[in-house]
């Protein structure tokens, strides 16, 4: 069974084609990802009608090119996924719009994915052994949270961000101290070489349920306000660095330890770009009798393998034929479960 996925939720315009075998076992065939990061640079975040028109320039393109790739005629696609949501709407509606085109063009049956879900699932992709339950601690630019996942379409969100996502605060905080956007990696990058034994930032809301990094951007805001003469020191700026990462992390941790304690679930799942922050990887990894999985970064950040994958999951459990690709830019994972 060949099976194409479209990814356009973001700034990221991606296409693959998988071949999965009656047993269960699939194959890349073909996969292709294009950041829009440059395009946006410049104005310090994502805008989404720019997001929109590079992905409908970039589109017909990289699907083309995955289907001759992987050698895959568009007749002898037996399902098309692609992403409805959640994410910027128009965006969605580029990736949308062109696989209903597609797929009725070529009689291919078509099953919306959820975002979300896909980030859930793809620990899958590269351990398929990985077995039920897990907690996924799904943390990109766009969203945190740590959700329960007890079989495909059975989910329970543990903690979700009420502003902010993980990425975002990273990114926020990169770029009060002048790193050009998405200053996350960076900020990160020069944390590393520093520990911070000189300034104070307050943790992260422990009590609430949820996430919320908006405190903490106004605390660092004011942190490089007050060492703005001092900024230009590297160790000042390296160990300010730290302080952000460090109060970052510490809020996953703090919530991800309560969520493995309140469910007596031992097996972790950390994606989303900011699952390459050495720092977090270090503090999961520590986690006392907890098995962790780091999905490689291809796979962690926004990708169409991961989107195809989902969809047949769920297609395979409920084969609905031609389903309507209705575009959210808010869908709570949850509003997946099978009932
Ligand atoms: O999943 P992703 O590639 O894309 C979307 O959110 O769509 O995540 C990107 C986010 C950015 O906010 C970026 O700054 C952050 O992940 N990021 C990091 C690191 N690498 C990427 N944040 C902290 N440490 C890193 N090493
Ligand atoms: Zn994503």
């Amino acid at each position: 069974m060949r099976v194409l996925g479209i990814e356009t939720s973001c700034d990221e315009t991606a296409a693959s084609v998988l071949r999965f075998t009656e047993g269960g076992e699939y194959e890349i065939l073909s996969e292709a990802v294009s950041s829009q990061i440059t395009l946006h640079e410049a104005y310090g975040g994502v805008v989404p009608e720019l997001a929109s028109r590079e992905h409908l320039r970039n589109l017909p393109h990289m699907v083309g090119t995955v289907l001759t790739e992987s050698g895959t005629s568009p007749d002898s696609v037996d399902l098309l996924c692609v992403t409805c949501g959640p994410g910027l709407k128009g965006c969605l509606l580029v990736g949308t719009s062109f696989a209903e085109g597609f797929a009725a063009a070529f009689g291919i049956p078509i099953a919306g994915v959820n975002h979300i879900e896909a980030h859930l699932l793809s620990p899958m992709l590269t351990h398929p052994d990985l077995e039920f339950p897990f907690l996924a601690l799904v943390v990109s630019g766009g969203h945190t949270e740590i959700i329960a996942v007890h079989a495909v379409g059975n989910y329970t969100c543990l903690a979700r961000t009420t502003d902010d996502a993980a990425g975002e605060a990273f990114d926020k905080a990169a770029s009060l101290l002048g790193f050009p956007y998405p200053g996350g990696a960076a900020l990160a990058d020069k944390a590393d070489g520093y520990v911070n034994d000189l300034f104070s930032l307050p943790k992260v809301m422990r009590e609430s349920p949820g996430f919320s990094f908006s405190g903490l951007k106004t605390a660092i805001s004011l942190l490089v306000q007050r060492n703005q003469n001092a900024m230009s020191d590297d160790t000042i700026a390296g160990k300010i660095c730290s302080a952000v990462q460090d109060s970052i992390v510490d809020a996953l941790l703090f919530k991800l330890k309560r969520a493995i304690r309140d469910t007596g679930i031992r097996r972790v799942c950390v994606a989303g770009g900011v699952s390459a922050n050495n720092a977090l990887r270090r503090e999961v990894a520590k986690l006392k009798d907890v098995k962790s999985f780091f999905p490689p970064a291809k796979y962690s950040t926004d990708n169409a393998v991961m989107i195809a994958y989902a969809g047949l999951r769920r297609f395979q459990i409920n084969p609905k034929k031609n389903e309507a690709c209705t575009v959210r830019s808010r869908w709570p994972v949850e509003e997946m479960n099978f009932r």
